[in-house]
């Protein structure tokens, strides 16, 4: 990260951000002053990425009963109600994002009779310590996959799950970066990731800062690399991962999961254990976000498709547990049986 600036921080009673819409041509960091401007700021990717949206939530939290300080209790305990309802209603398919506010609502429950002073401090606190921990979460992935990673292996990824996605460091890109760092030689495909570009704006800005030796490709050239003996591992984020393993990532990582495993190439999933819901039996029952037209009739504000023109635009696919070699978390590779191994890593937790 340039100067090791984080994708977000909480300074002077006020959320920073980077402008993750502005990268790679402008860095440019913004102050969430208000509750309303974090939840816009969420809805439009300015901060995006599972666990950066859970903790940019929490700290909209913080701001929300910064803002209603002044009311009565009554007041304020409605105020504080609609200000996380608002933020969970921003994306729906991360599930980190109502991970943290379930966590921000268990913080202020737990002080609804205290001073409004003592609420927003315990408040800042809890969103504070979801940071922390995401960052801590993120180191232990890099340091468990790492090996995974093999000298003069291709390795590739889709999207942007690095420091931009979390608090820092990154899951999929943690991994790569803990390889990296530990004198691992190998070669990074950076698929662009259409419609959004996170790969081709962050992931490659991302790799290009950390000097990680790297290529950009198109998504559709995944297979051919892969015919080409080029991939020797996959390693993907998550946006969620149901009970049974089935992950929900974005667009696109479905589709290199079934030629990763045509190409008997080894598959994981990086994701912190606050990306995992076993509240969802299976896959099937993890929303699907659709997003506007304009993110695929258009390219960096230039029409590129007629006029009239139906679009249909899932931000999400989900990849069936079958198909995922391991799952990198911070307690650990979880492997299959998912079932009956993911329940254990909450039970270690
Ligand atoms: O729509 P986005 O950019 O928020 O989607 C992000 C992803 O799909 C990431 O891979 C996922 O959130 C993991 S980030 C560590």
């Amino acid at each position: 990260m340039a100067d090791k600036v984080r994708s977000l921080a909480w300074a002077d009673g006020s959320l920073h951000l980077i402008d993750q819409t502005k990268l790679p041509a402008v860095f440019e960091v913004i102050e969430c002053r208000r509750w309303d401007e974090v939840a816009d700021a969420i809805r439009t990717m300015k901060v995006r990425g599972a666990p950066a949206i859970g903790a940019a939530a929490a700290f909209g939290v913080v701001l929300g009963a910064m803002e209603h300080r002044g009311d009565a209790p009554l007041e304020f305990t409605a105020a504080m109600e609609t200000v996380i309802r608002e933020l969970a209603g921003t994306r729906p398919t991360a599930v980190n994002l109502f991970w943290a506010l379930e966590r921000m609502e268990k913080a202020f429950k737990a002080q609804e009779d205290k001073p409004v002073a003592e609420i927003v401090e315990a408040l800042r606190l809890e969103a504070e310590a979801i940071a922390e921990e995401d960052v801590k979460a993120c180191w232990a992935i890099g340091s468990n996959g790492a090996a995974l990673i093999s000298k003069g292996s291709g390795v590739l990824t889709i999207c942007n799950a690095g420091a931009l996605a979390t608090v820092d460091y990154g899951t999929a890109l943690g991994v790569i970066r803990a390889a990296f760092a530990q004198g691992t030689e190998f070669h990074v495909y950076a698929a662009e990731t259409r419609p959004f570009l996170q790969g081709a704006r962050l992931t490659a800005w991302e790799l290009v800062q950390e000097g990680i030796p790297a290529a950009l490709i198109t998504d559709n050239m995944a297979g051919w690399l892969m015919q080409q003996g080029k991939v020797q591992l996959v390693v993907v984020g998550a946006d969620r991962i149901a009970a049974n393993g089935d992950t929900a990532n974005k667009i696109g990582t479905y589709t290199f999961a079934v030629l990763a495993h045509h190409h008997g190439i080894p598959f994981y999933v990086a994701a912190p254990l606050s990306t995992i819901d076993l509240n969802l039996a299976s896959g099937r029952e993890i929303p699907i976000e659709e997003r506007a037209a304009e993110e695929v009739t258009h390219m960096l504000g230039q029409r590129i498709a007629p006029e009239g023109i139906g679009v249909y635009n899932p931000a999400f696919d989900v990849t069936p547990a079958e198909l995922i070699t391991g799952i990198i978390t911070e307690a650990g590779i979880i492997e299959p049986p998912y079932g009956e191994n993911l329940a254990k890593a909450f039970q270690k937790d």
